[in-house]
């Protein structure tokens, strides 16, 4: 089949597109108003921009009454959010902080979770998530969208601090994806979890290349030729 989005019309019952990018990370966004009030919202349309320095992104739509998502305002206000990896085992906790709620009722109350105070930064990370990236605000582009809800605020922060759970660090320190199982969005409802992996390397020793590609900014930095 083919399609063109806002021309030519896909004919299906469901619209494909969002099952065409999979799986998405979840972006467990959490920030802090002007009042102090605390906010946490999961954001799919989530990513790491670069490594080094450690770059985040979400990118927010407008809420059902066409204004701008909390975590977006609040991001910007307080030049600050945390980032909180979703798991399994805080599945409907996440799913329960997607409401949308007043901007004074605390997400974190409403899915019975505790918090934990972050190091760098005010808002607060997720207590049970064993990874969280504290972020400082880095700017806002915004797409105009059709409809009410279709314009998208993409918040990018820098990633200042790094919380790792020692029990998800395996024997040789890498991060123990498997067993962590992080959930990632799909299409339609649905949902994944990372069960599996496997290894690839780029043929050839272009080394800097490959400390890019393991996220090594020393490696990076180290085999990477000065221009000129
Ligand atoms: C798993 C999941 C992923 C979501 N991803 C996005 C997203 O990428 N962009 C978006 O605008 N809303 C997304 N939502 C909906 C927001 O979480 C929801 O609008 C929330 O109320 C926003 O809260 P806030 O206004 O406090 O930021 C997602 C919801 C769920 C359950």
């Amino acid at each position: 089949m083919y399609y063109e989005p806002g021309v030519i019309p896909h004919g299906l019952k469901y619209d494909p597109f969002k099952s065409c990018v999979v799986p998405r990370p979840i972006g467990w966004i959490s920030t802090l108003d002007r009042d102090g009030n605390h906010n946490l919202a999961p954001y799919s349309q989530f990513q790491n921009v670069t490594f080094d320095p450690p770059i985040v992104m979400f990118a927010a739509n407008q809420d059902s009454k066409g204004v701008r998502k909390d975590s977006v305002r609040n991001a910007e206000d307080t030049g600050e959010f945390v980032w909180n990896m979703a798991t399994w085992d805080l599945r409907e906790a996440v799913n329960i902080s997607a409401q949308e709620l007043p901007r004074d009722v605390d997400e974190f109350e409403r899915a019975g979770l505790e918090k934990l105070a972050s190091r760098l930064v005010k808002p607060m990370r997720v207590k049970g998530s064993p990874i969280q990236f504290e972020c400082t605000y880095l700017n806002t582009l915004r797409f105009p969208g059709n409809g009410v809800m279709g314009s998208a605020d993409v918040v990018f922060g820098k990633v200042v601090a790094v919380h790792i759970a020692d029990e998800v660090l395996d024997p040789d320190g890498l991060v123990d994806i498997l067993k962590i199982r992080p959930i990632a969005r799909m299409g339609y409802f649905d949902y994944t979890t990372v069960d599996s992996k496997f290894r690839m390397v780029i043929p050839g020793d272009q080394r800097a290349l490959l400390g890019g590609l393991e996220g090594s900014p020393d490696k990076a930095r180290a085999e990477a030729q000065t221009p000129g």
